[in-house]
């Protein structure tokens, strides 16, 4: 249930001036917050020529959420289709949109995976067995590593070695080339931009590497136990096959969508372990009465482990906004919204709420064992029928390779971090440095 709110209810609309625009892309939990005290549910917003509304408390996202999918637009399309083209989940809208999640959603879906934790596990295995003691890393080098093998095995079913390989390095890249000036800057997505220019260099690479694995891929068996598969072999009501060049802009998509996201949210429950040795020793003992070997198909029934988690996506959540774009107008909680003004869900905001969670700020995954918490008011994978796909897979992979690291390993914080917006999505600023120890209660 969602507290009840009373907050005061101003109405203005908030010009922000060029250091606002930048407080509330770089640090937006600051700017939300400060919305959320002085205008309650929602606050209107205007800047780059744009109306926006931020949306700041679970009431005002139950409302976005559950209003009629066909009646919005997809957020920031243009810039989209730019970088991944015309054909996936990100911007198409209405039926379409329905439809395309439809055609693979059994492929994502949480169940699906469950088939496959060994491969997870084996894949956390491999990259931390490399770790020494003593040794400093920075914990979101490995867990990228991670999530991106766990996403080319069971998302686009390489098997591979040397596809394996070439796809670190040519998603990788394509990762760094992602800055937030060629996101968020549609007017900057042109030939003379030199950073417009490497980005869409590294996703050439990336198309030419699906085109040369997708027809390897065509001489296996018929396979649809992963989204390659299925796509492949999906046709439509008048039997033909979807395009290359539509599965390859989706398979884009939703590595995008899935690879920096699921090794963010990895690295910072390694950086809140790290800081609080009695969680960590908490969580420790859970996963240990389980015996040696903790078997993958049963990790999601670990209550602390699936707390620490939570707490960890709370505090630091990956996206710290989603947004809808309403093609009529509408009214939110009273608001009138117009066509066209962005509604942008806050879920930074509404994870750092004090009336819903108390002390914000501290990491205290008991909060999630001793309440439930609705789906507006922890909304890590945002909401509606634009709802995260892969939610299933991240939760999954999250907690295996967790479990993974701390059974066998100990580990220290060598220093504060901080979210700060890498591309799309925020991640910690330092990449969560610590130092590597042998375990010493064993
Ligand atoms: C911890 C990891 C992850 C987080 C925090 C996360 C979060 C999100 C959020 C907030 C959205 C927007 C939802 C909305 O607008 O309501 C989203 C969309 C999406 N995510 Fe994730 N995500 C994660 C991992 C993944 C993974 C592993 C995959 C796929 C393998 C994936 C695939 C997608 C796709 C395809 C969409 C677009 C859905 C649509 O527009 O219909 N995500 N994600």
């Amino acid at each position: 249930m969602a507290v009840a709110t009373s907050f005061p209810q101003k109405t203005e609309v908030v010009h922000l001036n060029p250091w606002q625009q930048w407080l509330f892309f770089q640090q937006p939990r600051s700017m939300h917050d400060w919305f959320r005290e002085r205008y309650g549910n929602l606050a209107e917003l205007h800047f780059q020529g744009r109306d926006y509304a931020a949306i700041l408390t679970p009431e005002a996202a139950r409302q976005v959420f559950s209003a009629e999918p066909n009646g919005y637009d997809a957020f920031w399309k243009e810039s989209f289709t730019n970088m991944i083209g015309v054909d996936n989940v990100w911007v198409l809208i209405g039926d379409r949109h329905r439809k395309e999640r439809q055609l693979f959603a059994p492929a994502v879906h949480a169940n699906h995976f469950r088939a496959y934790g060994d491969t997870i596990r084996d894949i956390a295995r491999e990259y931390i067995a490399k770790w020494q003691p003593g040794q400093e890393i920075k914990a979101l080098d490995t867990t990228l590593l991670i999530s991106l093998d766990v996403i080319m095995r069971l998302v686009f079913g390489v098997q591979e070695a040397a596809y394996m390989e070439e796809g670190r390095h040519v998603f990788e890249e394509l990762r760094l080339k992602a800055h937030p000036l060629v996101v968020f800057f549609p007017a900057l997505q042109k030939p003379w931009f030199p950073m417009w220019r490497s980005y869409m260099k590294a996703h050439a690479n990336i198309i030419d590497w699906m085109k040369r694995f997708m027809e390897t891929r065509r001489a296996r068996v018929a396979d649809d136990s992963d989204v390659l598969g299925v796509l492949m072999d999906a046709r439509d009501e008048a039997g033909i096959p979807v395009s290359d060049e539509h599965i390859r802009n989706e398979l884009n998509a939703i590595l995008t969508a899935g690879h920096e996201t699921t090794a963010v949210a990895l690295s910072w429950a390694l950086y809140e372990l790290a800081r609080h040795p009695q969680i960590m020793q908490k969580l420790r003992a859970e996963l240990e009465a389980a015996g040696p070997e903790i078997e993958p198909g049963s990790i999601l029934s670990f209550p602390y482990l699936d707390a620490v988690c939570k707490e960890a996506i709370r505090l630091h959540p990956i996206l710290a906004e989603c947004a809808r774009v309403p093609m009529q107008p509408m009214q939110i909680l009273g608001h009138n919204i117009k066509a066209g003004q962005a509604l942008v869900v806050s879920i930074v905001g509404i994870h750092h709420d004090p009336h819903t969670y108390p002390e914000p700020d501290t990491f205290r995954p008991e909060r999630f064992l001793e309440r439930n918490y609705d789906i507006f008011e922890f909304l890590p994978f945002g909401g509606g029928h634009r709802r995260c796909m892969g939610a299933g897979l991240a939760q999954y992979t999250m907690r295996i390779a967790l479990a993974e690291i701390v059974k066998r390993w100990d580990f220290e914080s060598l220093g504060n971090d901080s979210d700060v917006r890498l591309n799309i999505a925020m991640g910690p600023k330092h990449g969560v440095r610590l130092r590597i120890k042998e375990r010493s209660n064993r």
